[in-house]
């Protein structure tokens, strides 16, 4: 059961951003969630069948929601293939769902680099090791492939071109929080024409 009950969701409690309505509640999420950042994302394949896996989000804005991965892995070929995805977010604690869809690009070269330079060695060496989504020998073939990449690489790890970011961008934004008596508020946020934002209560 959730920690607390929240005060039922209105729509003029909402910022009509909803980049921004997402903000507060991923604020509210960092300091009552343990790993808020967890979301799933789901893709489908060029033949249409969908697949779906964690990720973590690693930063929002008017750009849209990114993260990180290999882009030969299995999701990795699904989004160059069919470039459009959903993620989704629950923050248990405070019984709050996010849904997000839309279209989805790879950051820049110089976003991936970046933030490849940040991340702790460990964390570089086994995006340079794993050909994720492959099937392989076993645990020591890969233990061997880090020890190899770390002997080549003694200073800083170059990004490999094979992982980078990805941004979504949303062209629909759900915010949905359990309600007593299991009458929940939705509200979806749809883009209009215009590039501004609609909002729209949904049943529960
Ligand atoms: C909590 C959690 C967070 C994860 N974060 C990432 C991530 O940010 N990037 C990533 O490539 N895989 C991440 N993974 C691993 C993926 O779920 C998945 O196993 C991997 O990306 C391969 O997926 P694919 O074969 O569908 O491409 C995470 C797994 C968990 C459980």
């Amino acid at each position: 059961m959730p920690r607390h009950r929240l005060e039922p969701l209105r729509s003029d409690g909402l910022d009509p951003d909803p980049l921004v309505q997402f903000g507060r509640w991923f604020e509210q999420a960092e300091r009552e969630v343990p790993l808020p950042e967890a979301m799933t994302l789901a893709t489908v394949d060029a033949d249409g069948r969908p697949d779906a896996r964690m990720v973590l989000l690693k930063g929002f804005g008017t750009d849209g929601f990114r993260f990180f991965s290999n882009y030969e892995s299995a999701k990795g070929r699904q989004l160059a293939e069919r470039p459009r995805a959903a993620l989704v977010i629950y923050w248990r604690e405070l019984d709050r769902q996010v849904r997000v869809a839309g279209p989805i690009a790879r950051l820049s070269v110089e976003d991936s680099d970046s933030y490849f330079a940040s991340r702790p060695r460990d964390s570089q060496v086994a995006a340079a090791a794993s050909p994720q989504s492959e099937a392989i020998e076993g645990r020591d073939w890969l233990e061997r492939r880090v020890r190899e990449i770390e002997q080549a690489n003694p200073d800083a790890l170059p990004r490999p071109s094979h992982w980078g970011g990805y941004v979504l961008e949303p062209e629909s934004i759900e915010f949905w929080q359990g309600g007593p008596g299991r009458l929940h508020d939705r509200f979806r946020y749809a883009r209009g024409d215009s590039g501004g934002w609609r909002l729209e209560r949904l049943a529960p």
